[in-house]
Order: C-alpha cells, then structure tokens, then sequence
C-alpha cells in the first residue's frame, strides 16, 4: 500500500464555524504536521517532529498550507471558452456567448478534449471536486465522467435538459431526453467516484412536461442530485413569472415539479424571499452562492446571513463563464465584497468551510471529502502562502492566525497552489518554471 506523508500547515474545519467569528475553535489548524495518506485515504497526523519513519514517501513542505481540495458546486464545463466576453447580462450573455460555444460540443471530439482541458483546469485551481453542467448533448456528459474517471475525481453531473427557448441543435425532447438520463445514470451514476445530476438548465428552457419527468426521475432514484438555476437575474425572473403564471414564485416551479430535495443544488438564488428560503430549508436543498459569476454579469447581491439565518444549506461555486475564475481563492475574495456590499463581514473561516466540508455536507460527501479526517479519500491541496513581493509583505505583517489565511484567501489564486492530490495520487504540480518563494 502506498504511503505518503506530506509536511506542512494542516487547516481543515472540524465544524461550521459561526458567523463573524475570526476566532472559531471550528477552524483546525495545525501548525508544522505530517498528513498521512495510506492507500488514497487520509489515516491520520501528527507533529512535524515526529518522522513517519521508513516506508513513507515524505514530502517536506514547511511553512507551506495543506487543504482540503475544495468543491465547487456549480461550474459549466463548456464555458471556459466564453470566460470574460464582454457588455451583457444573463438571457443575452446565453444568446450572444454561450448558447453557441456549447452547440460546438455536439462534436465528439471538441467535447472530448473541452473535458479534458476542463478537469485539468479545476485540478490545477485546486479544486478536486465539482458539481458540473456540461450540455445538451449526451456525449458531453460521457467525455466529462471519462476525463474525471481518469483521474479518480468526485464527480457530480448529468446532461442538460433543454427543450424549449433554446437554439437548433441545442434543443432535446421530453422522450429522447428521458431515455439519455435514464441510460446515462444506469452508466455512470455511483460509477467510480461518479454521481449523476438530473440538470435542468433553468425553467425557462424546460416545458413543464419536461419538468415533469425530471421530478420523476428524481423521485425514482433519491440517491441522484439535482441541479438547476434560480432567481439569479431580475428580468429572468419575470419571464420565469410570466411563463409559469401559477406558480407562487421560481422556486416554487422547482418545488411543483418534484425537484427540491435534499440533493438539489441551485445556483444563485438572489432574489429568493423568506418563504422561498423556508422552503429551501425543509426540503433540505441547498443555494450554490456564485458571487464572481454575480458580479460580473451585474445579476445582484446574495443575502449570506438572511438564507443563513433561515437555516438553508449553502455552498460557494465558480459559475465559470459566467464568473471569470476557476480559483475558489478569488471566488471567495469576490464572497467577502458581495457580502460587504450589505454590511456583513464574511471570515475567512465561513468562507472556506463553505467550499470545504459545508459544500461536502451539503452533498452528503463529508465522509468522503472536505475535510483532512482519517478515513476522508486523501483529496488535498498544497499552498504557496504568497506569491510576490507584496503578498509576502501583507502575509509578514499578519498579528493573528486569521488575519493571515485571510490575507491569502484575499491576495491568493491558483499562481498560489504548488500541487494537487487526488485521492492520493499526485494530479497536479505547478512547473519548476513558475516556481516562486514559499
Ligand atoms: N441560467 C441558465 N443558464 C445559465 C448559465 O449557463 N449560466 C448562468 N450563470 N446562468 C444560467
Ligand atoms: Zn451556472
């Protein structure tokens, strides 16, 4: 079996710290330790001074953090090609930008080699673990669990439902797409590290028979997830009330379709009231907070504290193309300034419990990732504290634990990761090119 020991500064969360609390005894950190891998799974550690002994392959990273690799709940596999395109909102963005970069994968071999460049891309961000939309297209969905089988990652997904407001070639029907799910999960799902998501784009592109059997595939496998959008942009929710005119609001189109339960993931969830977060809480379901994907497309300001507050699940996601960076650094950093905007102060601690074992609660994973346990499959991150000059100066002047691992969750990005383990195999390593001082 192998063994691996790698030194450094563990941090990990052993509980959802509370909110504003700089100084929660939730965030575990141990300062120079040995993190033991034996046969891909995390077995324990113990101090720095204290040598794994013979039979370990020590790597000796001092003054170096060691993370859980983080999760990102919602990420859209075809859009790193649409990062950053400029002028537009939402339902325009997806008409100008992104509608047609996703038609391209209806060729075998752009969807091949997009998903191989996608996980490659997550890994060197270090992100080990996503819940991801790849397109319409059933081949997107085989290439992406292929290229994450490959590397044995933890992999949620499924094939975009589509079959309305949407242009040729990116369009489905109720039946095919019954069948495509259906054969798709019976492929994939529970597969590896594989798990399928039933993926309705958002409820303008699904007529309500195609919601229909969405819900029902959900309610005859309580094991698959679900993930969707909602209430993410102002004038997609009026369409979204002008096309379900019954419905009490967006999320309760989710709610009468069968699709909110304790494995669905919603991105955005901006303009969500107080019925919608308690209808969010008691059907367990959870809000995937996409702030860099919020602020680029001018989409609005999530409420952290009030969804909080109604004791709904939440997650923090990339929503790359609509954010403009895999890195969960600078997706928090985005977190911290959205949340600002109300007044509120987010830690760094809620932050990175948030895209670390609250992500993987909120997926029913901990027991698999999120967090540095013994027995969690050895999904773990090393980080260059600073990169340049004036990193290090901000980092050299930090008084206080927190004030420093906020400082690098603020300033930090993926020039910051050296190397990513999956299940403790190595896949990824920053090249000695770009080495830089620790
Ligand atoms: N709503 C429907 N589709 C999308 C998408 O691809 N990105 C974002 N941000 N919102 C959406
Ligand atoms: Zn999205």
């Amino acid at each position: 079996m192998t063994k691996v020991a790698l030194r450094g500064d563990l941090l990990d969360f052993i509980a959802e710290p509370a909110w504003g609390d700089t100084g929660a005894q939730e965030a575990r950190y141990r300062a120079d330790h040995w993190l033991l891998i034996e046969g891909g799974r995390i077995t324990g550690a113990q101090p720095g001074a204290q040598d794994p002994g013979e039979g370990w392959q020590r790597e000796d990273h001092r003054g170096r953090l060691i993370l859980p690799g983080f999760i990102d709940t919602h990420v859209h596999s075809p859009q790193i090609e649409v990062l950053a395109s400029y002028g537009t909102e939402l339902l325009d963005w997806l008409d100008t930008y992104t509608f047609p970069a996703e038609r391209a994968h209806a060729d075998l071999g752009v969807a091949a080699a997009g998903a191989e460049r996608f996980v490659r891309a997550l890994l060197a961000h270090g992100t080990t673990s996503a819940v991801v939309f790849p397109t319409v297209h059933k081949s997107s969905v085989d290439a992406l669990f292929t290229a994450a089988s490959a590397r044995g990652m933890r992999m949620i997904a499924g094939k975009v439902l589509m079959d309305r407001h949407a242009p040729d070639g990116l369009r489905d029907d109720v039946d095919q797409a019954e069948r495509d799910c259906i054969d798709l999960i019976g492929r994939w799902h529970g597969q590896g590290r594989n798990a399928y998501a039933v993926t309705v784009r958002f409820a303008p592109t699904s007529t309500p028979a195609q919601l229909a059997m969405a819900g029902a595939l959900c309610k005859a496998d309580a094991s698959l997830y679900m993930q969707t959008h909602v209430a993410e942009n102002r004038a997609e929710v009026q369409w979204v009330a002008a096309l379900f005119p019954e419905a009490r609001s967006y999320l309760d189109v989710y709610a009468s379709a069968g699709l909110l339960h304790p494995r669905s993931v919603l991105a955005h969830g901006i303009w969500l009231d107080a019925d919608d977060r308690a209808e969010l809480r008691e059907r367990g379901a959870q809000v995937a907070f996409c702030p860099s994907s919020n602020l680029f497309l001018g989409s609005g300001l999530f409420d952290w504290v009030a969804h909080a507050q109604a004791g709904a699940a939440l997650s923090v996601a990339s929503d790359v193309g609509g954010g403009t960076s895999l890195s969960m650094l600078r997706t928090l950093a985005d977190g911290y300034k959205v949340q600002a905007m109300a007044g509120h102060r987010l830690t760094a601690w809620s932050a990175l419990y948030a895209a670390t074992r609250g992500a993987a609660r909120a997926l029913h994973l901990d027991t698999e990732i999120g967090s540095l346990e013994p027995g969690r499959l050895a999904d773990v991150c090393l980080w260059d504290r600073a990169v340049g000059e004036v990193a290090e100066r901000r980092l050299a002047v930090a008084r206080d634990l927190h004030e420093a691992v906020f400082a690098w969750m603020l300033l930090g990005d993926e020039r910051n990761l050296v190397a990513s383990w999956v299940a403790g195999v190595e896949q990824f390593r920053r090249s000695a090119k770009t080495e830089t001082t620790r």
